[in-house]
């Protein structure tokens, strides 16, 4: 974290507590264990790192690639990320050329190529990697992010140890979240934090992004706030429609729907929200049977808006689902 960084920097928060050494890299203990004893050996394979956005892949490289080669990095690194061109010219001549130039490294190292984003690169620019790969693997390793790895050729796949990101937990990121908020001195109330934890749903990208703008935006950090800044359906007001459904009251249910509908998100938006705040729902008013149940129809419903199915007809037939699904578990029905 950021020692001494003034207040008033308008540097993004994301930057500016982006982690610079790998044990300030939170979550994803084993990988995180296994990037630092890679570093601490030398023992360096072509690398892939995969996971969904924001979670630390490429901060885990370039913390990884700091401490492989400290002050030899600006000469022995060759960064690329999705905003250069990356096409077949590109592999044939820039990497080729950075592969066979000559630098001084510490015995046991190497030079890296970083690739992040490798994922948007096309198949035919990957194809034209993987001989350089081989024919340098002396002297050069190659390190690639992406969100998903099986948009990584197969050749390629199989030349890299695979190293998996997952999404952080809600404490993981809170506890983060409280890191920045006390170096930045941000007036808060608890449920503020929450709710941009929320919000985040394991981005911690997403979460400094949502606190800072929030701070910026209004100064408070208050659930409020962070909803308004963030531009999602608010958690209560779908929580409320929940509580109606176990009460059995679909009209009432469906009103909450129409609301966040006409408020203009998308039947997207409103599904995702549903689903995070049932699987977190007091487990005392929702009990785990008819959460399940809760889940398994919200999923059919993702399903059919991804389909595109996304009228307001289909959100009103979920409430009518969920208001069934805890009349089946009074009457003892099970399925
Ligand atoms: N695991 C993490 N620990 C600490 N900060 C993180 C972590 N993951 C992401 N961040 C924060 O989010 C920003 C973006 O992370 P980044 O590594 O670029 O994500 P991505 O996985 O999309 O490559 C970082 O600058 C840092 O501030
Ligand atoms: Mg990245």
């Amino acid at each position: 974290m950021a020692t001494a960084a003034s207040k008033n920097s308008t540097l993004p928060w994301v930057e500016k507590y982006r982690p610079t050494k790998i044990d300030e890299i939170v979550g994803n203990a084993d990988a995180v264990e296994r990037l630092a004893a890679m570093a601490a050996t030398g023992n360096v394979p072509n690398l892939i790192f995969s996971g969904p956005p924001g979670i630390g892949k490429t901060t885990s490289i370039l913390c990884l690639a700091h401490t492989l080669l400290g002050p030899a990095y600006k000469d022995a690194v060759l960064e690329l990320n999705a905003s250069d061109d990356r096409g077949i010219d590109v592999v044939r001549n820039k990497i080729k050329m950075f592969a066979q130039k000559k630098v001084t490294l510490p015995p046991g190292r190497h030079k890296i190529v970083l690739l992040d984003e490798a994922d948007s690169m096309t198949s035919a620019a990957q194809q034209a990697m993987r001989r350089t790969m081989e024919i340098y693997s002396n002297t050069t390793r190659f390190a690639l992010a992406c969100n998903a790895s099986e948009k990584i050729i197969e050749p390629i796949q199989s030349r890299c140890a695979i190293v998996r990101f997952t999404r952080l937990s809600d404490q993981e990121v809170l506890e983060r979240v409280m890191k920045v908020v006390e170096k930045e001195e941000v007036p808060y109330v608890p449920d503020g934090l929450e709710a941009v934890v929320f919000t985040a749903d394991g981005d911690m990208r997403q979460a400094l992004n949502n606190l800072q703008a929030t701070h910026s935006g209004f100064g408070y950090v208050n659930q409020e706030n962070v909803f308004k800044v963030c531009d999602q359906p608010h958690p209560q007001v779908i929580s409320d429609m929940l509580t109606h459904c176990l009460r059995g009251n679909v009209d009432d249910a469906y009103d909450r729907i129409k609301f966040l509908y006409a408020a203009g998100f998308s039947a997207m938006d409103i599904i995702g929200t549903v689903y995070r705040v049932t699987k977190n729902f007091n487990s005392e008013a929702m009990p785990e049977f008819v959460k399940l149940e809760f889940i398994r129809e919200i999923g059919f419903m993702h399903m059919r808006v991804g389909d595109g199915v996304n009228s307001l007809l289909q959100m009103a037939g979920l409430c009518a689902k969920l208001c069934k699904v805890v009349e089946c578990a009074k009457a003892g029905i099970l399925r």
